[in-house]
């Protein structure tokens, strides 16, 4: 089952945790995201022990679930984070991470943005454009930094078996630099006076179950550091993969631990780990709008939509949806689609579920990474309040958007005062 020991059945109604869904949403509006505090806590947990032979230093990608509360429990967990934006520098700072533990990646940092980080003294930037070091030179020169740590991103040009829409470590993907690159910039370290070059980055996908390419990645990473022993940090990425369906197999953290040791020996290791920290911890809660029988087909209208839930919609991924009490009703295939005026617009297609009526609560699972962190304001839909559940109690994580809230940026005839630029804190 997609579900797990924090989000279950009790007694015929869907927990999480120690309270029962329904008794949240009948407080709250739908659709909300609903996050269990402990399960996050626990998959990191897990994740560091798996790693604890290697020594390893865990970077929560913040990318797959930004918010503050959640930010915040893996800060007192201690963890550091891996940020691909100076909104995400910000993010991290503002639920109170330290600079130093913060690693800033991303395929196109802007000049802004690197200023802001070393400002700021993250402890490591993830290099991906030979341009990169001329814009961290200039921006150490100018904040006053001696020594600005970085680790190449390296492209290994390995074809991972994952989901081709999230593989990043092919040579067709424009992340990463390839080896004659990464070769070369090591070649001319001497340029850069103020960056210290003391670590190799890869990461070639998202939801990788496949160790072979992830132990071939690295030993091609670790064959292009050998002439240069003064490198001996070696951050490994994210990419750790988790059940969506039921009854999935996967490599265990523990299995993709024990396969890298060998490898990674003697080194310092980083990881990025994002999803499996946070998916099965979170669900979206959504009502059933409209039943709709036409064309030999069974439509759930539900208050959720693309705008929450991206990932049926741009990747055909899969989510589990269960109704928040279990029932006996017959079960019959079902599309279970959101408002919003996009045929694509569909969370789930022929799936078998129980029979529903107008005003069912169901929730989809699985829902805790790459959910929130892509909603969007389409169709000028408010995004969802997120709650954060820790054992028997609950808060609000963040408020439901209003629709004045979508307003706030513009005014029919143009903004009074223009803005000077990006403004980053
Ligand atoms: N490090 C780097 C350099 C990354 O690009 C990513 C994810 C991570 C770490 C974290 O990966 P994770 O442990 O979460 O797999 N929106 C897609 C996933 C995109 C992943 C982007 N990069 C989805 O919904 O599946």
């Amino acid at each position: 089952m997609a579900l797990n020991d924090s989000i279950r059945y009790h007694k015929g109604a869907l927990f999480i945790d120690a309270l029962a869904v329904e008794s949240i949403v009948s407080e709250t509006a739908t659709p909300v995201y609903i996050y269990s505090l402990g399960r996050v806590l626990e998959n990191y947990r897990r994740l560091a022990a798996a790693f604890a032979p290697l020594n390893a230093k865990l970077h929560y990608s913040v990318k797959a679930n930004g918010n503050l509360g959640i930010v915040s429990a893996l800060i007192n967990a201690g963890a550091g984070f891996d940020c691909v934006s100076g909104g995400e520098i910000l993010r991290a700072l503002t639920a109170g991470a330290a600079a130093a533990d913060i690693v800033f990646a991303g395929v196109g940092k802007t000049e802004a943005e690197i200023a802001y980080a070393l400002r700021q003294g993250v402890g490591w930037l993830n290099v991906e454009n030979p341009g990169e070091l001329q814009h961290i030179q200039a921006a150490a020169e100018a904040s006053g930094r001696e020594a600005v740590q970085v680790a190449l991103r390296f492209n290994p040009q390995v074809a991972a078996k994952t989901e081709p829409a999230i593989a990043t470590g092919h040579g067709a993907a424009k992340f990463g630099m390839t080896a004659a690159f990464v070769q070369r910039l090591l070649a001319r370290q001497a340029a850069f006076p103020r960056v210290k070059i003391a670590g190799i980055h890869l990461h070639i996908g998202s939801q990788l179950g496949d160790i072979a390419a992830t132990r071939s990645a690295i030993k091609k990473a670790l064959e292009l550091i050998r002439p240069h022993p003064h490198i001996k940090t070696i951050n490994i990425g994210g990419g750790f993969p988790v059940a969506y369906q039921p009854g999935e197999k996967l490599p265990s953290l523990r299995g993709f631990a024990r396969a890298l040791e060998p490898l990674l020996r003697g080194y310092r290791v980083l990881l990025e780990p994002g999803r499996c920290i946070v998916a099965d911890a979170g669900i979206l809660v959504a009502t059933v709008l409209y039943v709709k029988e036409q064309a030999e087909r069974l439509f759930y209208i539900v208050d959720a939509s693309m705008t929450e839930l991206l990932r049926p919609a741009l990747y055909g991924a899969y989510h589990e949806i269960v109704p928040l009490r279990q029932t006996e009703a017959r079960r019959a295939r079902a599309q279970v689609v959101g408002p919003v005026c996009e045929s694509t617009d569909v969370l789930a297609r022929e799936r078998l579920l129980p029979r529903l009526q107008a005003g069912d609560r169901i929730a989809i699972l699985t829902a805790g990474a790459y959910g929130m962190a892509m909603a969007s304001n389409y169709n000028a839909r408010p995004r969802p309040a997120e709650i954060l559940v820790r054992g028997n109690r609950w808060w609000l994580g963040r408020r439901r958007e209003a629709w004045a809230d979508l307003l706030q940026y513009e005014e029919p005839l143009g903004m009074k005062k223009t803005l000077s630029g990006p403004e980053l804190c």
